[in-house]
């Protein structure tokens, strides 16, 4: 038998079949890589490396809050994401300003594990990746949705949050 030639359509057909195919190929490879940690030290999916949250101790105060003693933790110095950890709950925190902060809800909105992690000024869900903002929006996937957010005061050094 003999090969026939090819027509120049025909070429061009088989070829970008071809690479289509290497490119979903890296795709999902890439997918599992990042879903998984792809085995190396823990760095977040936007490359940067994951720290844990400083945590801070936060007590029950009145019937469904908690007031936190902001000065001499983490929480005193503005930007830092914290885990505040309670008889109430876990609540993650950032001081956004001099008597401003934010209070998010510390349970992942993807398959609802507990954020522990952070990078740069993002919270990092160590599970599968999830990052979100300080004031809880999801910056990369696979969580669907915003991390519910606790209204703050703050007063005379201590932090209330409230659901
Ligand atoms: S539980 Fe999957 S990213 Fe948080």
């Amino acid at each position: 038998m003999k090969d026939e030639p090819q027509t120049r359509r025909q070429f061009c057909t088989r070829t970008c079949a071809a690479a289509a195919l290497a490119a979903l190929g890296t795709a999902f490879a890439g997918a599992l890589e990042s879903s998984c940690g792809g085995g190396g030290s823990p760095t977040s999916p936007g490359g940067g490396s994951l720290s844990s949250l400083p945590q801070v101790t936060g007590t029950a105060s009145g019937s469904a809050s908690i007031a936190v003693n902001v000065d001499g933790t983490a929480l005193a110095s503005t930007g830092t994401p914290v885990l505040v950890r309670s008889s109430r709950g876990d609540v993650l925190a950032v001081r956004t300003g001099a008597s401003t902060f934010n209070a998010l809800s510390s349970q992942c909105t993807h398959a609802a594990c507990e954020i522990t992690a952070f990078s740069g000024q993002s919270f990092v869900c160590p599970c599968h990746g999830s990052q979100f903002d300080a004031s809880g929006k999801v910056l990369g996937g696979p969580a669907p949705s915003p991390l519910r957010q606790y209204t703050t005061q703050f007063a005379n050094g201590v932090l209330t949050i409230s659901a």
